[in-house]
């Protein structure tokens, strides 16, 4: 690795993978021969509507989309997604479900509730502080939708199989797991993913979404705040954030053509997953605080023995080059978040550092 760059465990924004970036500065002031860097291109020119097609192309392709799908690319974030799907979908008189697992879907849950909108919680892991994800979930067959988080950022929990919902659309914030590994794309109505874990910078939100529901927005919402806008546009309504995409774009590219596709990279998130699980569960030293069943394979949370010790854990750690591994400011503790973009030499290396502390403090 390059000497100056740190190992970079933060939780969002996060991780690029290194020759996205190394293609991004070869190419900044000088973009595929424009004789202009990529932020300074017009989004009406060729070379952008390039971009955003290759992104929409790439994306069908790694998650083996039908053509029922639109690839839209927003603004406003994961956040602006919590307010937008109950505007968009949810008509007086109907109802959707939610699945509370913690901070983000407690989140989602209030927005649709300011628009005073018809939420049923048909199940929260909030009993036991958000650390695992509820089984048998029974949903309710007249909802519009069902709304779960697919990754819990903050509490490294994770849904390795999706609720079955008897044909009701799910919609996912998939923002902390999105292109982490392959799933069935069908029972999804609606995907939404801030790109800045997994696939880019802060500033876009990917949204997959299926024709059938896109029929259903309404024609009396603000432009900015329909799908509709989006769709009949390519995304450019009104000005994109062309740096973002464009970003996004390449970081597909490097999953699709470096890596090989989902299967290649869930088989990689696996193994590093593993390596810090392994140490949790052979410490007495560290002490993961998600349920074993319910474990995130992308942001893995432990405590040590004292916040004394935390902290200066997470200040060992970046004296020896390892930053990001302080947990959310809402919950303590540690958190090591290891989205695509974080190698597994990042992992070994926070590893051997794991093993170094306790001998040192244990
Ligand atoms: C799962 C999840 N959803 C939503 C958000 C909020 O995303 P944004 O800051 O893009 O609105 C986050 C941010 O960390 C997140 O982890």
């Amino acid at each position: 690795m390059n000497n100056d760059r740190i190992y970079n465990f933060n939780p969002g924004p996060a991780a690029l993978p290194l020759n996205v970036l190394e293609e991004i500065k070869a190419s900044f002031l000088d973009f595929a021969g424009t004789g202009m860097s990529v932020t300074e291109i017009s989004h009406r020119s060729k070379w952008f509507d390039d971009i955003v097609n290759d992104a929409i192309n790439r994306t069908r392709r790694l998650l083996n989309l039908s053509k029922d799908f639109h690839v839209l690319f927003l603004q406003g974030g994961a956040s602006l997604q919590f307010s937008m799907i109950p505007m968009n979908f949810l008509s007086d008189g109907r109802s959707a479900d939610y699945i509370n697992t913690g901070t983000w879907s407690t989140k989602a849950i209030k927005e649709a509730e300011i628009l005073k909108k018809s939420v049923r919680v048909i199940a929260s892991s909030e009993d036991k502080s958000f650390s695992y994800i509820p089984k048998d979930i029974r949903t309710s067959p007249d909802a519009v939708y069902v709304h779960f988080t697919s990754n819990n950022t903050i509490k490294g929990t994770q849904w390795s199989e999706f609720p079955e919902t008897k044909g009701v659309p799910l919609i996912a914030d998939m923002s902390s797991d999105f292109m982490s590994k392959p799933f069935d794309p069908e029972p999804f109505g609606l995907i939404y993913a801030g790109a800045q874990k997994n696939i880019g910078p802060a500033g876009v939100c990917l949204v997959i979404l299926r024709d059938d529901l896109l029929k259903q927005v309404p024609t009396h919402l603000p432009s900015m705040l329909k799908y509709t806008t989006f769709a009949s546009t390519n995304s450019m309504y009104n000005t994109p954030p062309c740096f973002a995409v464009y970003t996004v774009q390449l970081v597909l590219k490097w999953l699709d053509e470096t890596i090989g596709g989902l299967k290649n990279m869930e088989a990689i998130n696996r193994t590093k997953a593993g390596r810090l699980y392994d140490i949790l569960d052979t410490s007495d030293f560290y002490r993961g605080t998600a349920e074993i069943g319910s474990r995130s394979m992308m942001n893995i949370t432990f405590r040590l023995p004292s916040e004394d010790l935390e902290l200066k854990f997470v200040q060992e750690a970046l004296e020896n080059n390892i930053g990001g591994l302080k947990g959310h400011r809402s919950v303590g503790g540690c958190r090591a978040s290891i989205y695509n973009a974080v190698t597994l030499e990042a992992v070994e290396v926070l590893t051997d550092f794991m093993k170094t502390f306790e001998k040192k403090y244990g």
